[in-house]
């Protein structure tokens, strides 16, 4: 199926990146199973996806399938999906040594090669929600799901996506593009996207979906981190640099 221009961009951009980003994070990824984010808070303490027992679940953006490993062990049927087949060479690998069968799409999240009404759950955690442009990747979410099923996606909030000083590659507490900006062209070749708030429940709404809460997460005081370079402790302490999205399909979309 035929790529849009920043996930061709993206495509490149997570080649290139994926064996040091696994080098980096692999262990941390690894080592907390079905931990959320950027401070792997457990998914038992958050409850985001509830039970996974005999459900068919996507995972949208795997990289090397930690999460899908873990929500297998649980009793998962999962799918990984990942833009980048260097990451899916990462998930490949680690899916062989746990013993599991996974099968990974390689594709983008925008046009899933899968029929609509296939899965209970769809999931990322900073994977495919923050590479695509929301206006093809929640409807194809939508189409995707069963009725009454979970859609849960962890990704920056607008508050970190407007202080993030591109030029410095860093945090800062000071607000540096517009809060209405919602694409940014990255140094490194990478493309990203947010919405402000209004944007995205309007999207939701329009997509079939009901908001079923908005998760901010915050780091414990003692939690640490392999992704400090992306946010310091000190900031997500005050404010919240990641967002969980819960919502569910309730309706079809349009109407
Ligand atoms: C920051 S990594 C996170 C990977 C994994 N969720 C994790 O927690 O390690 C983002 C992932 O999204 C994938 N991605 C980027 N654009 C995508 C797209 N259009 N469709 C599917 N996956 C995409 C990248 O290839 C990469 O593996």
């Amino acid at each position: 199926m035929d790529l849009t221009e920043h996930a061709r961009k993206n495509r490149a951009f997570w080649d290139r990146q994926a064996k040091s980003y696994q080098t980096e994070h692999g262990k941390q990824l690894s080592s907390v199973p079905l931990g959320w984010g950027i401070w792997s808070i457990p998914e038992s303490e958050l409850r985001v996806l509830g039970e996974v027992r005999d459900k068919d679940v996507l995972e949208l953006g795997c990289g090397g399938a930690q999460w899908s490993i873990g929500l297998a062990q649980l009793g998962a049927r999962c799918v990984g999906l990942d833009n980048s087949e260097r990451q899916l060479e990462f998930a490949r690998k680690a899916i062989e040594e746990a013993g599991l069968s996974i099968p990974l799409i390689h594709a983008s999240a925008e046009t899933v090669p899968l029929p609509d009404t296939s899965f209970d759950i769809i999931f990322c955690d900073h994977g495919a929600m923050s590479f695509t442009d929301p206006v093809l990747s929640i409807p194809e979410a939508a189409r995707l799901l069963r009725h009454g099923g979970l859609f849960a996606f962890n990704a920056e909030t607008p508050l970190h996506f407007t202080c993030f000083d591109r030029a410095r590659d860093r945090i800062s507490t000071e607000l540096q593009i517009s809060y209405f900006e919602n694409r940014i062209d990255d140094m490194d070749g990478s493309v990203c996207f947010s919405l402000p708030y209004g944007e995205w429940i309007r999207l939701f709404k329009e997509s079939g979906f009901e908001v079923e809460d908005l998760i901010e997460l915050r780091p414990s005081e003692d939690a640490t981190s392999t992704y400090r370079d992306w946010v310091s402790h000190a900031w997500a302490r005050k404010w919240p640099a990641e967002q969980i999205w819960r919502l569910r399909r309730v309706r079809k979309a349009g109407s």
